[in-house]
């Protein structure tokens, strides 16, 4: 091998011009391999983009047995010139002159031949499933929507602000949390009053995997102002659904001064971002997505970047709903939890655009959600979204010590000092949203299950690879 500098497949080909005719030096994993006594054709991809760069060994340099490993899945190292393309499907191909194999892959054994996968077989492959076309293109797709969404935040003046994910609370009060403990479970200290004895455990009183870094953003707002969290959020709820999972990744921004309409200019502009940076910087791999699963992908992207949301109360929804004829699974009246099937109904049905439902019977939203003054009605915020129903949850928070404090009560929720001094000292109005990561990708790539969007999805009795 020649001391050439290594190129990625997506640089050569994004810039063909620039390197024909010269030596390059590429590496990758075999896709297929196909051609005749004179010459075989190797479709090479290394991950980088979602093409790959054909590679021609001419029978008479390379031996038929030299080629032999050369099988799907296999890892090969190739040196040749780089060539306008003779053939239909590429515009360039390299000339191998040089062939060194780093790893076989055994047709026998491995399990991604070029035939069309189903998305239920991949699951079971997860560890493999990268490799593919379909989740190269997810993968590409995600990572540059988590970086749209730095970038968002970060040309706005906004502070990445990290939350802890071990916690002694539950922000959204729904108790569907993983516990955290030392404690030999077998053999549980007890107190003298036969409760579990958490003062003996690791961190001296009973802890979780948060739910949620929004409290501690709260205390994040109220010093730097404006600021975001993005991390991993775990929920132990047994929905199998395929839009839920135990462990996703979720974007909370807080800002201190904004009030629930501020909060909604900030949802909508945040999400529009992050679907226009997907359409001009994933090109190939939504076009590919777009061919191969949902021929409507693209329109829809373009069409919730172009329209403005909806913005509606809770009680003209319900509404809509109860006037709608429509025949739904579970039951709406004033003061029901929407499903799924209600939200959608509103967005693809009645509105036919993304909606932003406010102001919610308080006793179906989380504690801290500002009152309004009918005292009945909390000044949330749902964005909602077609195919997926809720993508984003957020409101105004309640500042006010006294009707907080008293809330809290009303729920019988143990006090949490160290946030009740964000309204004790220095209280502002202040509101915020969060997003889910995995629900903006499935809406993006079009998917259909939020485990296919995810590398290593956890969900109720899966927690492989
Ligand atoms: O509506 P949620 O529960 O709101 C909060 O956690 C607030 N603390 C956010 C805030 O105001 N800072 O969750 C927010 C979003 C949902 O709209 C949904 O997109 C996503 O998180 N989400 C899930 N995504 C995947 N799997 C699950 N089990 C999810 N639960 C919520
Ligand atoms: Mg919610």
């Amino acid at each position: 091998m020649k001391d050439i500098r290594r190129k990625t497949v997506k640089e050569l080909l994004s810039d063909p011009a620039k390197y024909a005719g010269t030596e390059v030096d590429v590496k990758g994993w075999v896709r297929t391999r196909r051609g005749n006594k004179n010459v075989q054709f190797v479709a090479l991809n290394d991950g980088s983009t979602i093409n790959n760069l054909q590679i021609v060994f001419d029978l008479s340099k390379f031996s038929e047995e030299s080629l032999k490993p050369v099988t799907t899945g296999s890892s090969i190292h190739v040196q040749g010139k780089l060539v306008e393309s003779q053939g239909k499907g590429q515009s360039v191909e390299v000339q191998a002159d040089e062939l060194e194999i780093y790893g076989t892959a055994d047709p026998a054994e491995y399990p991604l031949q070029k035939k069309g996968h189903s998305l239920e077989f991949l699951r079971e492959i997860a560890h493999l499933r990268p490799r593919t076309n379909t989740f190269g293109a997810v993968l590409r797709i995600r990572h540059a929507l988590a970086f749209a969404i730095h970038k968002f935040f970060n040309d706005k003046g906004f502070y990445y602000f990290h939350t802890p994910l071990i916690t002694e609370s539950d922000c959204e009060g729904a108790g569907a949390m993983f516990q955290v403990t030392t404690l030999p479970l077998d053999e549980l200290p007890k107190t003298e009053e036969g409760a579990v004895d958490y003062s003996q455990d690791f961190f001296g009183a009973a802890t979780s995997l948060t739910v949620s870094g929004q409290l501690e953003g709260e205390l994040g707002a109220t010093a730097l102002g404006n600021i975001y969290t993005f991390g991993p959020t775990f929920r132990a709820e047994n929905s199998n659904t395929p839009r839920h999972l135990s462990e996703f990744w979720m974007i909370e921004p807080e800002m201190a001064f904004y009030d629930v309409n501020d909060n909604m200019d900030l949802a909508e502009e945040f999400i529009k971002y992050c679907i226009n940076y997907a359409l001009e910087h994933c090109k190939d791999d939504i076009q590919f997505l777009n061919d191969h699963f949902d021929k409507g992908l693209i329109d829809r992207l373009k069409f919730v970047v172009d329209n403005d949301f909806v913005r509606l109360p809770y009680t003209e929804g319900v509404k809509i709903l109860e006037e709608s004829g429509q025949k739904f699974e579970f039951p709406v009246y004033w003061g029901a939890d929407l499903a799924s099937e209600h939200e959608r109904y509103l967005v693809e049905k009645h509105f036919k655009r993304p909606v932003m439902l406010t102001d919610y019977p308080k006793e179906i939203k989380a504690f801290y959600m500002k009152l309004n003054e009918d005292g009945k009605t909390v000044r949330g915020m749902d964005v909602l979204f077609p195919q997926i129903g809720e993508i984003i949850g957020g409101s105004q928070r309640e500042e006010n010590y006294d009707v907080l404090r008293a809330r809290m009560e009303e729920l019988g929720m143990a006090d949490m000092p160290w946030y009740m001094d964000t309204r004790k000292f220095g209280t502002v109005p202040h509101s915020g949203f969060g997003l889910g990561f995995e629900r903006l990708v499935l809406f993006v790539t079009g998917m259909q299950n939020i485990r296919d969007v995810i590398p290593f999805p956890r969900y109720p009795k899966n927690c492989s690879f």
